[in-house]
């Protein structure tokens, strides 16, 4: 099929370099110039395991194409997906459609007599499809389109095996063109196991505010028995694997941590809250969630205090990862972002390492050093912070690499074993044990 695929970000580019490996013929299109150059040079935007071959290996045999010419691209394609940012407002809890309507106007003029259907792939809010839908028909008749709702369901760093393995795929259409040939185009997914749904467009754009909001709560929910299990002396990982075990529950999105980040949960959670308040009602339970979630990282760096007795100042703080999560360069809502100023304007000394590099958020910020591994980030520590659970931090003799005898470890992932480290004699901290 000939798929045009509008946002190289991260969706887009994942989702139209998928369907090329499916056989699809597939252009993505972006405004960005520079984008679009680089990425037929092969010089990936983003950092997403196996991405830069799957790109390299379609453009080279022609499935994949790249182009900022919105309006061949347009013509010469039978699916258009929607692929391009849906952030937060300024200021408000809303979602910014600026660009889904944007693009949606340009789409329109060149809408021909030849039958479209446009996809919104970006998570956008219930309803959005129903006012793309009216874009159009201001200027077109019902018979040469179709809006469709199908949202992904992409983690970052495991984005191609979300998109070739899907739980389920979901489409929300009442037009029945558009799900058989939506159905076609997924059959080779189909096949393999992933479970095909059709419903309404208003569903599916809500099943993925509710899939997100849910697993949002579940993470606050064990962040805060785990708060629980520190003050009780119980580990919190033995309540995940009592809890999981039960089938209803699920042992998946128990690990405790720091604040969740990225860039779907905060952002989808605060949408879901502000479309509740547009049909007037109250998701309270959710609300308390995101401010749960928000009072996290200060939680945290209570510990930290209190760990370091109060004595923040001059102390130095290592920081292995800063990213959200690991496998991602992507430092969106990362609690990074509020631990590590809070920390330096206490007059602490970081040093941080992260596989994915420096981070430009970090540059202006008094006393804050990137290491260009993981020996020098710890040196000369006194506090080790394990923020992202990175393989790299899975096996480290800190021992043997930290020149100070009194150092101290907070393990905000829980990756290292408290009696191991009791045994090698080494001050060790945990979330929830
Ligand atoms: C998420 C959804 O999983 C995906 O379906 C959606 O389309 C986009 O948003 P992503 O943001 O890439 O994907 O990351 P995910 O792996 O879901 O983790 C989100 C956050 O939750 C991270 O900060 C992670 O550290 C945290 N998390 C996750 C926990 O703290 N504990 C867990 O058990 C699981």
């Amino acid at each position: 099929m000939k798929l045009c695929i509008i946002g190289t970000g991260y969706v887009g580019l994942v989702t139209g370099t998928c369907f090329a490996d499916l056989g699809n013929e597939v252009v993505c299109v972006d405004n960005n110039l520079n984008k679009i150059e680089n990425l037929k040079k092969g010089i990936i935007p983003i950092y997403e395991p196996g991405l830069e071959e799957l790109v390299k290996k379609n453009y080279k045999n022609g499935k994949l194409k790249f182009s900022i010419n919105l309006k061949d691209s347009v013509i010469k394609s039978d699916i258009i997906f929607i692929c391009v940012g849906t952030p937060t407002k300024k200021n408000s809890n809303a979602t910014d459609l600026s660009q889904i309507y944007s693009v949606s106007k340009k789409i329109r003029n060149y809408i021909t007599s030849k039958f479209k259907i446009i996809v919104t792939k970006s998570t956008v809010p219930v309803t959005t499809g129903d006012e793309i839908e009216k874009i159009f028909l201001k200027k077109k008749s019902k018979k040469f389109f179709s809006v469709v709702s199908n949202p992904e369901f992409l983690r970052e760093g495991e984005a191609i095996r979300d998109f070739v393995y899907p739980d389920r795929i979901v489409i929300g259409t009442s037009n029945a063109r558009s799900n058989k040939i939506l159905k076609n185009l997924y059959s080779p997914l189909i096949s393999k196991g992933a479970k095909y749904i059709n419903t309404t467009r208003r569903a599916s754009e809500l099943i993925k505010y509710a899939s997100n909001a849910f697993l949002a709560t579940k993470i606050t929910f064990i962040n805060e028995i785990a708060n629980l299990c520190e003050k009780s002396n119980i580990n919190v990982e033995d309540i995940s694997i009592g809890m999981g075990l039960d089938k209803r529950i699920g042992s998946r999105f128990l690990r405790a941590g720091p604040a969740y980040g990225g860039s779907c949960f905060p952002k989808d959670t605060k949408a879901i809250v502000t479309t509740a308040n547009k049909f007037k009602t109250n998701l309270s339970l959710v609300k308390s969630v995101i401010k749960s979630n928000q009072k996290r990282s200060l939680l945290l760096l209570n510990k930290v205090n209190a760990i370091l007795k109060g004595k923040v100042k001059n102390k130095n703080i290592c920081f292995l990862g800063v990213t959200f999560k690991a496998n991602t360069d992507d430092m969106r809502d990362s609690s990074t972002l509020v631990m590590i100023p809070t920390l330096s304007k206490k007059g602490a000394i970081i040093n941080y390492y992260d596989p994915t590099g420096e981070k430009n958020h970090f540059k202006k910020i008094k006393n804050v050093t990137f290491s260009k591994n993981v020996k020098s980030a710890l040196h000369n520590s006194d506090l080790v912070i394990i923020h992202t659970e990175w393989n790299d931090f899975k096996s480290i003799n800190f021992k043997s690499l930290i020149k100070k005898k009194n150092f101290i470890i907070y393990d905000m992932r829980n990756i290292y074993s408290p009696s191991k480290m009791k045994k090698a004699k080494i001050k060790y901290f945990g979330v929830g044990r």
